[in-house]
C-alpha cells in the first residue's frame, strides 16, 4: 500500500489535507491539539490473537490454542488456528504500520513456541525453538529498520501447554520458567527491545481464569487461587525485572495494568461503595501497588482469611520495579452489591449503562482517561529515586462486531464510532498532558482485527480490517484519521465533536 493509496483514503473519508491547517501554529490556532515533540504514536498487538503460529498451533503448545477446540469455549465458536496470519504475513502488517506514520508498535512474544517442550531436566540448559527467534529478529529488525520504537510483552496470556499442566501460574516452576524466559528472550532479542512488558494485565488474566473461569485455566470463584496466580506473577516479575536489567542496566521494564474507573451504582449506597471499593482495589490498585511498596497486602476483612495471610507480605526484588507506568484503558464499570448469602464483598458489575457502548458492552468513558492519568495514578508517579515515571498508553481501542466469514464488501470500513472514542480518548489524554500528566505515547488496539479470546473473531478492533476468508487487510476510515494525527503530531478539536458528561457530573 503506497503513501499515495492512504492519501487517496484520506481524500474519500473526508479528512481535512490541507498543507495550511498543517502549518499553522497551534499557538494561534487554539483548535488545533498539538502534543509533545517526539510523542509515540503505535499500535499493540499480541501473539496469539494474530500469529497462527505453526509450532503453537500445529502441536497445540499452549493452553489457549487447546482450550479453543474444547466446544463451547469461544462464543462464535471461531478459533485463533489461522488469526490474520500475521506469521505469514508480518511484512505487509509492517509496511501498513509504515504508511499509516506509527513510531511505535507493541507485540509479544510467543512463550509456548519458543519453548514448546518441558526442558529435560531442571538444570538443562533452555534454548529457544530456532525457527521462532528468526521470526521475532526478523520482525523486530523491520520495525527498526523503521525506526519504530518496539515494546515487547513477555507473557501475553497464554502458557506453555506443559507449564499448564504443572498448575500454571499457581505453581512456583512457573515463576522459575518464566524467569528463565525472560533470560533468554533478553539475550536473543535484547539489542531490538526499546520497551519490556513482562506481564499484560496480570488481573484480568487471573479474574478471567480463576473467577469468572471463561479462560484457561477455566476455574469459577477460585478465588485463594486468584491471589496465589497474583503473588506468583509479582515474583515472576520482580526476577523478570531483575535478568532483564542484568542484561542492560538501561532496560526499561514494567507490566501492563489495565485500569478502570469504578463506580457505584448508587452513589448514596454503602453497599454499593463498599463493593467498589473492593473491586476498586482487586483490580486496580492491588498489583501497581504491591510493586510500589514491595509487598502484596490486602484490605481487611480479605485480610484475616488464613489462606490469604500465607500469600501476603513482602516480595524480594519487588520495591519499584517499574521504570515506567504501561496503562491499557478502555471503559469503566458501575459496580453493585447483591443480595446472596454468604455475603460477597466483591459483588458485580451493574447491567446499567449510561453511555454509549461497543459490541463488549464498554462504554465510552473518555473522562476515566484524563482521570486516571491526573489523579488515579499519583502513588505511582515517581520512581524510587524521585524521578518522574513516564507514562504509555498501551492500549485503548475500540469493537464493532462482524461475523468472521465476511469478506468482499464495504461492511465496516466508515468506522464513525471508531473515529469518535479514538479522538475523544485522545482529546481527553491531550487534556492530562497540559496538567501535567508525564505521557510519552499512545498505542491504539489494535493495528488489524484479531482473535479477542472467549469472544473469538466477532469483535472487530482493528484500524485494519481483516476479512479472515481472504486475509485481505483493508484500511478502515480511523486507519486513515490515525495516520493524519500521527504526521501532524496532533488534531483540530473539531472532529471529536460530541463529548460526554463532565467529570464533575458523575
Ligand atoms: C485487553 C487485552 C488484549 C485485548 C484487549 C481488547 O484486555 O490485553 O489482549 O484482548 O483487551
Amino acid at each position: 500500500m503506497s503513501n499515495r493509496a492512504v492519501a487517496e483514503t484520506h481524500k474519500q473519508a473526508g479528512i481535512e489535507e490541507s498543507s495550511a491547517v498543517i502549518k499553522r501554529s497551534p499557538l494561534i490556532d487554539r483548535d488545533f491539539l498539538n502534543f509533545p515533540d517526539g510523542f509515540m504514536w503505535g499500535a499493540s498487538t499480541s501473539h496469539f490473537q494474530i500469529e497462527g503460529h505453526p509450532v503453537e498451533i500445529g502441536r497445540r503448545a499452549s493452553d489457549w490454542s487447546a482450550w479453543c477446540t474444547q466446544a463451547g469455549r469461544i462464543s462464535d465458536n471461531t478459533t485463533a488456528d489461522s488469526a490474520t496470519e500475521f506469521y505469514k504475513r508480518y511484512a505487509l502488517d509492517v509496511e501498513i504500520c509504515r504508511n499509516l506514520n506509527l513510531n511505535a508498535f507493541r507485540l509479544s512474544l510467543n512463550w509456548p513456541a519458543l519453548c514448546p517442550d518441558k526442558p529435560s531436566s531442571p538444570k538443562g540448559q533452555l534454548k529457544f525453538d530456532p525457527e521462532t527467534v528468526k521470526f521475532y529478529r526478523d520482525l523486530l529488525t523491520s520495525l527498526k529498520n523503521d525506526n519504530v520504537t518496539t515494546f515487547v510483552t513477555l507473557f501475553h496470556f497464554t502458557l506453555p501447554q506443559w507449564l499448564a499442566e504443572a498448575g500454571g501460574w499457581n505453581a512456583t516452576e512457573t515463576v522459575e520458567e518464566f524467569v528463565r524466559f525472560a533470560q533468554l528472550a533478553a539475550e536473543e532479542f535484547g539489542d531490538l527491545v526499546d520497551y519490556w512488558i513482562t506481564l499484560n494485565e496480570p488481573l484480568a488474566y487471573v479474574y478471567q481464569g480463576y473467577v469468572a473461569g471463561v479462560w484457561p485455566p477455566g476455574q469459577r470463584g477460585n478465588y485463594v487461587g486468584a491471589f496465589r496466580a497474583v503473588r506468583n506473577m509479582l515474583c515472576g516479575h520482580a526476577r523478570a525485572y531483575a535478568v532483564l536489567h542484568q542484561h542492560n542496566a538501561d532496560a526499561k521494564v514494567s507490566f501492563t495494568m489495565h485500569w478502570r474507573p469504578f463506580m457505584a451504582r448508587r452513589k448514596w449506597s454503602p453497599l454499593d461503595q463498599m463493593v467498589r471499593f473492593f473491586r476498586d482495589f482487586v483490580f486496580n490498585q492491588m498489583f501497581p501497588m504491591a510493586v510500589q511498596t514491595g509487598k502484596l497486602e490486602f484490605p481487611f476483612p480479605i485480610s484475616t482469611n488464613a489462606d490469604v495471610r500465607q500469600i501476603s507480605g513482602p516480595i524480594s526484588g519487588l520495591k519499584g520495579a517499574m521504570d515506567y507506568l504501561a496503562v491499557n484503558y478502555y471503559t469503566r464499570e458501575l459496580s453493585e452489591f447483591r443480595f446472596r448469602w454468604p455475603i460477597d464483598i466483591f459483588g458485580a458489575q451493574s447491567i446499567e449503562r449510561e453511555f454509549e457502548v461497543n459490541c463488549m458492552g464498554w462504554e465510552n468513558f473518555p473522562d476515566g482517561l484524563y482521570n486516571l492519568l491526573t489523579y488515579d495514578l499519583m502513588p505511582f508517579k515517581y520512581n524510587d529515586d524521585g524521578t518522574k515515571r513516564e507514562i504509555i498508553i498501551t492500549e485503548n481501542g475500540y469493537a464493532a462486531a462482524f461475523p468472521a466469514d465476511l469478506s468482499e464488501g464495504d461492511w465496516s470500513l466508515v468506522d464513525d464510532i471508531r473515529v469518535q472514542y479514538l479522538t475523544s480518548h485522545l482529546q481527553a489524554l491531550h487534556h492530562a498532558i497540559e496538567d501535567g500528566a508525564n505521557v510519552k505515547g499512545y498505542l491504539y488496539w489494535s493495528l488489524t482485527d484479531n482473535f479477542e479470546w472467549a469472544e473469538g473473531l466477532r469483535p472487530r478492533f482493528g484500524l485494519v480490517r481483516v476479512a479472515y476468508p481472504t486475509q485481505e487487510r483493508t484500511l478502515r476510515k480511523s486507519a486513515s484519521v490515525y495516520a493524519d494525527i500521527a504526521r501532524r503530531n496532533g488534531f483540530r478539536r473539531s472532529i471529536s465533536a460530541k463529548t460526554t458528561k463532565a467529570l464533575a457530573s458523575i
